[in-house]
């Protein structure tokens, strides 16, 4: 997958983009980053990005001009998925990173100031937000919404790893507990049931655990959650009543 960013700071995506388990999809071939500065695109000849809003109010807006011709110039006719980050979008799940993930190219728009000229909408094909708060840019959501899909996209993760098998992928559950060695770490001990190698046992605690994590953490998750009879009766036991 062909991943480009269309931002005022390309500068801060270089550590993201090429360390760790980006850098290594990057080094087999899987993905390629490309930022493209949109200040270059500017025609002002203060290479202003910004003005005022029409009607008034605080805060600058971001110009239609140098993002049209940012885009146009990285699109040069050919097609991808356009992506803006901003507050305003749907909100981020695993499913949208799922299917994104499918995508041959992406396009990315990581907005500023307080907001974008409504005229670039036109570029767009969705807009994307990473929660229900405000950042001060597009640019630290860009790198969360990569991060994200790249997970699904076959060989990204080590062949042991797998998107599929985590918090959210788990029946709706968050993940459980993890330990490893020593078994005993300044007196903190790791579950008895973990060192016995009895894998059905450890297969419901693991489950159980997950089911209290979630009660704990995120109990509007367990509506949503595929839960057996006995998961049902656990949770009723630690104080869980069922949504009519
Ligand atoms: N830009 C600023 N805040 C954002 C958010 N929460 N999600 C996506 N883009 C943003």
């Amino acid at each position: 997958m062909r991943i480009d960013v269309l931002t005022l700071f390309p500068e801060m995506f270089e550590g993201v983009f090429h360390t760790s388990m980006l850098g290594r999809a990057e080094s087999k071939g899987i993905l390629s980053f490309h930022t493209h500065d949109i200040r270059e695109y500017s025609q002002n000849k203060h290479h202003n990005t910004d003005d005022y809003a029409f009607g008034g109010g605080a805060g600058m807006v971001m110009m239609a001009q140098p993002i049209f011709d940012c885009m146009e110039a990285v699109l040069n006719g050919e097609s991808a998925r356009r992506i803006l980050m901003t507050p305003r979008g749907r909100t981020l799940t695993p499913d949208m990173a799922r299917e994104l993930a499918k995508e041959e190219r992406i396009v990315i728009l990581a907005g500023h100031y307080e907001g974008l000229d409504e005229r670039i909408s036109e570029l767009i094909d969705d807009e994307i937000s990473i929660g229900d708060y405000v950042l001060t840019g597009g640019e630290l959501p860009a790198m969360v919404l990569v991060d994200c899909l790249a997970r699904f996209i076959p060989g990204v993760l080590g062949c042991s790893e797998s998107a599929e098998d985590e918090s959210f992928s788990n029946d709706g559950l968050l993940e459980y507990p993890q330990y490893t060695r020593p078994a005993d770490f300044r007196g903190r001990l790791v579950p008895e049931v973990l060192l016995n190698g009895n894998h059905a046992e450890i297969n419901k605690w693991r489950r159980q655990q997950s089911l209290l994590k979630t009660l704990k953490m995120r109990p509007e998750l367990l509506e949503g959650a595929r839960l057996s009879k006995s998961d049902v009766e656990f949770l009723e036991q630690h104080g869980y009543a069922k949504q009519e």
